[in-house]
């Protein structure tokens, strides 16, 4: 799959511009606080329907705009598509090849991307819920089912923490709220653990290539209900209502709901050590680019086709030897690197590549 044509109007701070891509690399340059990082948040906004780096749609349009549009042409399984939004600051309509979507869940799964910034490369030293919308993230672009149902799951949580916050409490009215919280979370329960079990085989491949040896690796899926292999999500709906019940008085007092897939997290092994507590600089940083590999194949794997892989300011992070063999690995998928030092282009000798040089707006 891969990205041919984009056009920004109005968005962050281009007025309008139009780009074409290289199948292969692309690297975007220029001094800081040009519009580098403006570019890929586009790029992304095209498979999720938002920012990676804000929630809030109205960021992104120029100041004392209206609205942004961001128009597209990608080619996936040999046929072209176009992607087109116009985001207001309280509206956001999506059409693909003319069409209009009525939902974003029909947005996700056309076009796929996998996002490697700075804050990826930290990612294990983050709270629970950065792993959390990781996870979200990258399930949810394989399977839109996923995200309606995590959408209907977070809508129901929110209702029962509201409900806990009366002074007076109806128990039916709990157990209703807890029925249809739990018919969502057995399958996010499921489809986690399916997810995390593929990506660390995949990790585990990488991670040894990275290192040069054979060494334990594995992401682990850290849930409540210590959920086995052979769980179905029936069964997980079922200990999770058993959980809650038990629990009741608990979550009463503290008026909030503490069990449930939003207090899920993974963790990483690596030589039977958590890599968030004992791991160094170092191998976080191994272990954040043997996860986001392993991203790039099981997206393929489910889908048929590479998505397309954003770097975000990644090789000033990381040492030659890491960042030779990010880009061997990448080989056949397209690219989008920014960075602000010229050197850094360098590193891709050899390679067949384009370079955008972005300056306040503009690509010159
Ligand atoms: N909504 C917006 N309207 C206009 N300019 C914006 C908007 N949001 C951000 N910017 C501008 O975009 C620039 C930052 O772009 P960014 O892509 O993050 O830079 P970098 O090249 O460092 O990656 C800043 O100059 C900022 O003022
Ligand atoms: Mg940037």
């Amino acid at each position: 799959m891969h990205l041919e044509r984009l056009r920004l109007v109005n968005y962050r701070n281009y007025s309008d511009v139009e780009i074409s891509f290289n199948q292969n690399i692309n690297i975007i340059v220029g001094k800081n606080g040009q519009g580098k990082t403006n570019i890929l948040e586009s790029i992304y906004f095209l498979a999720v329907g938002k920012s990676f780096r804000t929630s809030r749609d109205k960021e992104v349009v120029k100041f004392g705009c209206k609205n942004a549009y961001i128009s597209s042409f990608f080619v996936k399984n040999g046929h072209r598509n176009t992607l087109e939004f116009l985001i207001g600051s309280n509206s956001k309509a999506v059409k693909k090849n003319g069409l209009s979507l009525l939902r974003m869940s029909e947005l996700l799964g056309n076009f796929n991307v996998v996002v490697f910034s700075p804050e990826d490369i930290r990612i294990l030293k983050d709270s629970p819920s950065e792993r959390r919308r990781f996870i979200d993230r990258e399930i949810s672009q394989i399977s839109p089912r996923y995200y309606a149902n995590l959408s209907d799951y977070n809508k129901i949580l929110t209702q029962r923490n509201n409900y806990l916050k009366n002074d007076r409490l109806d128990m039916s009215l709990i157990e209703i709220f807890d029925r249809q919280l739990c018919s969502c979370a057995g399958k996010i329960y499921t489809s986690r653990r399916d997810f995390i079990s593929k990506l660390s085989e995949y990790a585990l491949e990488f991670h040894s290539r990275i290192v040069g040896r054979q060494e334990e690796f594995d992401i682990r899926y850290l849930n409540q209900l210590n959920l086995s292999d052979d769980d179905t999500s029936h069964s997980a709906e079922s200990a999770l209502f058993e959980l809650l019940s038990k629990k009741r008085e608990e979550d009463m007092r503290k008026r909030s709901t503490g069990y449930g897939p939003h207090r899920d997290d993974i963790q990483v092994i690596v030589d039977s050590l958590d890599v968030k507590i004992y791991g160094s600089q170092g191998q976080q940083r191994t272990a954040s680019i043997a996860i986001k590999l392993s991203e790039l194949e099981l997206i393929r794997s489910e889908t048929g086709e590479y998505p397309v892989l954003l770097l975000d300011d990644v090789f000033s992070e990381l040492d030659e030897k890491r960042q030779k063999l990010l880009i061997e690995s990448i080989s056949g998928i397209q690219t989008f690197v920014t960075t602000a030092e010229n050197a850094h282009i360098d590193i891709f000798e050899g390679k067949e590549y384009a370079v955008f040089n972005i300056d306040g707006g503009q690509v010159l």
